[in-house]
């Protein structure tokens, strides 16, 4: 089978799974219905193939996970892996995650991760920790709400360090190299397909955890578009 159709009966077969959603599923609102329970939910941006959320899921079976990206053929994977293993507190949503606030009421997520993201070099409004983001997040999320990075890129990490001192937001942990604490802990010992690159040309991996806050004005951020030439 070609490339491209391959493609494409992953996108039909995600479509089938019991464990999927995409942009034109009624789910605002409707998450802890769809799991059958009032469990936390653990929001991951960017999913990809859905490592974290599945590896996080098997750890904690009493939290809710969903894995949001918006690139079918990947969260096939981690749907398909999720059905084999059974695995009831995991879910994939297929949007672009600047839609979310049409996916999720105002205090339905109670925690995020974003692993690996793409630091867009050229892009600092496309950065999933700029501060439009971080908005779109306060506006699904509980408060206080965790967000937790995981990340080789400098750039990315820095980015972050930036906009939470921009914010003035707390940070929990801020780790710059995860694999040389001793004992590595278990919630940050899951390794997702990019990091496992990553870590074969040798990066250090870095790890943010800090406190969202609440929406920030736009009128009293600072002009992106300065970032943006700034990098
Ligand atoms: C570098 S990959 C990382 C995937 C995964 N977290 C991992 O570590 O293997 C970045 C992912 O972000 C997704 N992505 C980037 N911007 C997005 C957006 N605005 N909305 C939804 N997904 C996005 C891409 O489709 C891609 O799967």
């Amino acid at each position: 089978m070609g490339k491209g159709q391959n493609k494409l009966q992953k996108f039909a077969e995600y479509d089938s799974f019991s464990n999927t959603f995409s942009k034109t599923d009624d789910t605002k609102g409707q998450w802890a219905e769809i799991f059958g329970n009032h469990h936390p939910i653990i929001v991951e941006l960017a999913t990809g193939k859905g490592d974290y959320t599945l590896g996080l899921a098997r750890m904690n079976p009493q939290i809710n996970y969903i894995g949001i990206d918006i690139k079918g053929n990947r969260l096939w994977k981690g749907a398909k892996i999720a059905l084999d293993e059974a695995l009831h507190n995991v879910r994939f949503l297929r949007i672009a995650i600047e839609q979310i606030e049409d996916h999720f009421n105002p205090n339905e997520v109670s925690e995020f991760w974003i692993t690996f993201p793409d630091p867009q070099p050229h892009k600092w409004h496309k950065r999933l920790v700029s501060g439009r983001f971080l908005n779109a997040y306060r506006k699904v999320s509980k408060s206080p709400c965790l967000v937790n990075i995981k990340t080789d890129s400098t750039l990315f990490y820095q980015t972050t360090l930036d906009q939470i001192a921009e914010d003035n937001l707390t940070i929990h942990q801020n780790i710059s190299d995860v694999y040389a604490l001793n004992p590595v802990p278990d919630f940050l010992n899951i390794q997702t397909f990019y990091e496992n690159i990553w870590l074969a040309e040798g990066k250090k991996i870095k790890y943010i955890q800090f406190e969202l806050g609440t929406v920030v004005s736009d009128e009293t951020r600072k002009p992106q578009p300065s970032k943006d030439k700034l990098l």
